[in-house]
């Protein structure tokens, strides 16, 4: 069946996208149901907010541990957009934690050289941002969402986007065509079997629009967040960096501290330096734990961290907490401007999806948020002004979405091997050797459309990760440790049509 509607669908039902559908006033929702990462975010919202704070100092950090590669522009358009961005939400009746004085609090985290970040509920912020956002959308007559409905595919004529190739609850296929297309699905935090992403984070925005031939960037930059609880759950329950911003300490299993002699910020060092320093901890059987002993009211300041830990029968206040590092956060993503513009017309990307360059190869705490927030404004704008009626989509030949069952097996086995030879250290031979197991899972993996996904993405996270031949950021090559200067530059992808 094919559906013509004249206003611009948004994939995805998080921070991004439900920023971005307010902007459009006029839209259709696709959301698949779940919970998705923005929900379970711990950490706040950075913004320059603060008496002694401005947009560019927050700037000049979000540059400082983007390993010389963030595209300047793109974070002044974050940190400027910050304060406004804080002010609509709470416009919309977002409520955040207050000091005394009745400011808003502010608290630090890892590569702030100033307190700038805006909590709900102590550790509750995402949740508070998702309420306020899907109260407004659920306000706004003019945007249908379509609960439980997953996009599958874009349909692209020519050197247009059109519409997409969508699956209703009960999993019938249809075809929407659009004029104005917008990804918001989130990053690929679930193609590793360590990560703090719920389920349904597995790159099919990315893997959609690599079957289209859209132009991708920076593919190989996973950011894992050091403090994961080791629990044995899985989606793993994140220990927030903002109980390091409290004082809490990582220490090994004869309690010494030991970032001391990894970087001059110890535990606020930038998370891909203390998520490497945990890596190697465990791996050479040392241990590593956090220690939050320190934290005052810690049930009442973080009310999400003290349940997961009462869960797996600790208590923060008088245990240390085992920790490992965990896939968190993708920088790499379709190749998109600040108007969230990509490639091809019609398709725009916005959030973790888009790779706008403003994270460069490690993105700063909680700007995730931020990001969803402000470019998603700026993408509705660029929208509004940009679509046009929609094609004539007869010559659209159809892909695997219509033909593949959605789920199937093989997926296991990739995220252990994207976990093991794809993760926080990688090695050409390592690099390799996942990408022939890969091939040897082929025809597994794509007799369903949740395998051909992960096979896809985990394809092109290889090969970009093979190509950046040094250490940067996110990205760590023990056979290249160090950082090269030839190689400060952003990873372009012309993908050809993986959609064979
Ligand atoms: C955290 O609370 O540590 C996560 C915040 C983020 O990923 O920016």
């Amino acid at each position: 069946m094919i559906r013509r509607v004249k206003v611009p669908i948004v994939i995805g039902s998080g921070v991004a996208g439900l920023s971005t559908a307010l902007g459009l006033h006029e839209s259709i929702v696709v959301s698949a149901g779940a919970l998705g990462s923005t929900w379970w975010a711990q950490g706040g919202i950075a913004a320059a907010v603060g008496g002694d704070d401005r947009p560019d100092l927050h700037a000049r950090d979000t540059m400082a541990v983007s390993g010389g590669i963030a595209v300047r522009d793109a974070v002044d358009m974050l940190t400027e957009g910050g304060p406004a961005a804080i002010d609509r939400l709470r416009e919309l009746g977002a409520r955040f934690d207050t000091a005394p004085t009745g400011d808003i609090a502010l608290g630090r985290e890892a590569g702030h050289q100033r307190r700038r970040i805006i909590h709900a509920e102590g550790d509750r912020t995402g949740y508070e941002v998702m309420r306020t956002l899907t109260e407004a959308v659920l306000g706004q007559p003019a945007i249908e969402t379509l609960e439980g409905w997953r996009a599958l595919d874009l349909v692209r004529v020519g050197q247009r986007v059109v519409g997409i190739v969508v699956a209703d609850p009960h999993g019938d296929r249809e075809i929407i065509e659009s004029p104005a297309v917008i990804l918001a699905t989130g990053g690929i935090g679930r193609l590793y079997s360590h990560t703090t992403n719920p389920p349904g984070v597995t790159g099919d925005g990315l893997a959609m629009a690599a079957r289209v031939g859209v132009r991708l960037a920076d593919l190989e930059f996973v950011q894992f967040h050091p403090t994961a609880l080791d629990s044995g759950l899985d989606p793993m329950p994140l220990l927030t960096e903002a109980l390091r911003g409290e004082g809490a300490h990582l220490v090994d299993s004869e309690g010494g501290r030991f970032m001391i002699p990894y970087h001059p910020d110890v535990e606020l060092a930038p998370r891909d330096v203390v998520a490497r320093a945990i890596f190697w901890q465990l791996d050479r059987g040392l241990g590593a734990f956090l220690d939050a002993r320190v934290v005052d009211n810690f049930a009442d300041r973080f009310p999400t961290v003290f349940r997961v830990a009462q869960d797996a029968g600790l208590d923060p206040r008088t245990d240390l907490l085992p920790v490992s590092p965990a896939a968190h956060y993708y920088m790499g993503g379709i190749d998109a401007d600040t108007n969230g513009r990509t490639s091809l017309a019609g398709l725009w990307a916005v959030g973790e999806v888009a790779s706008t360059g403003v994270h460069g190869a490690n993105r700063l705490a909680s700007n995730s948020l931020l990001e969803g927030l402000v470019f998603g404004a700026l993408v509705a704008n660029d929208v509004a002004q940009a679509f046009e009626l929609p094609a004539d989509i007869s010559e659209f030949r159809s892909g695997p979405a219509f033909d593949l069952p959605l789920t199937g097996s093989g997926i296991e086995e990739v995220r252990a091997l994207m976990w093991e030879r794809v993760g926080l250290v990688r090695t050409g031979p390592g690099l390799w050797d996942a990408r022939n197991r890969l091939l040897e899972l082929d025809n597994e993996l794509r007799s369903n459309l949740a395998g051909r996904v992960a096979a896809d993405v985990a394809r092109l996270v290889i090969a970009a990760a093979l190509r950046r031949s040094e250490s940067r950021g996110g990205h760590y090559r023990a056979d290249y440790p160090e950082t090269d200067l030839f190689q400060a530059n952003r990873n372009l992808v012309e993908p050809i049509s993986i959609d064979d």
